[in-house]
């Protein structure tokens, strides 16, 4: 089956989502193959959103995404990639549907960088590099 590499951002795991994103991942019936709560580092960032570099929200991005510690998983099932960035809803909470992680969940104010609970790989070729990244073991 194919895998998915899902991040809850700080924002996710400091308000307490954790639990709710796994649950809503579990109940579509995808399978956790790995999970590990960690603080990410600068390195790990830079690689993980090489395609974002130059872009003006990179800074405050990798600066949100070290605000606090990240959830990381390995995420398997039929067509889980574009699964679960159905179940993320789109990136802005603003306008993401309800049903959705980010739009029943994701807090609709702006902010320099936009908290948006949880990261999916968003293709074949991105779920390979990020899950070597993440989990380099497996
Ligand atoms: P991820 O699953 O986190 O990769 O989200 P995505 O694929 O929906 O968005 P994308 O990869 O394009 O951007 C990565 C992250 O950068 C987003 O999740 C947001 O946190 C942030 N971001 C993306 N676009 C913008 C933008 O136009 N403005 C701001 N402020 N932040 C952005
Ligand atoms: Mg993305």
């Amino acid at each position: 089956a194919q895998r998915t590499l899902v991040l809850v951002k700080p924002d996710g795991v400091g308000r307490g989502l954790t639990g709710e994103v796994l649950r809503r991942i579990e109940a579509k019936g995808y399978r956790l193959v790995a999970l590990d709560m960690r603080e990410a580092t600068t390195e790990l960032l830079e690689q993980h959103y090489a395609e974002h570099l130059g872009k003006p929200f990179y800074g405050p991005l990798v600066e949100f995404m070290m605000s606090g510690p990240v959830v990381a998983l390995v995420v398997e099932g039929h067509e889980v990639i574009a699964g679960f960035r159905s179940l993320a809803g789109t990136t802005d909470p603003t306008s993401a549907a309800p049903g959705t992680i980010r739009g029943d969940l994701g807090r609709a104010w702006g902010t320099a960088v936009v908290q948006n609970l949880v990261h999916g790989s968003d293709s074949p070729e991105s779920a390979a590099r990020e899950i070597g990244l993440w989990f380099p073991a497996l």
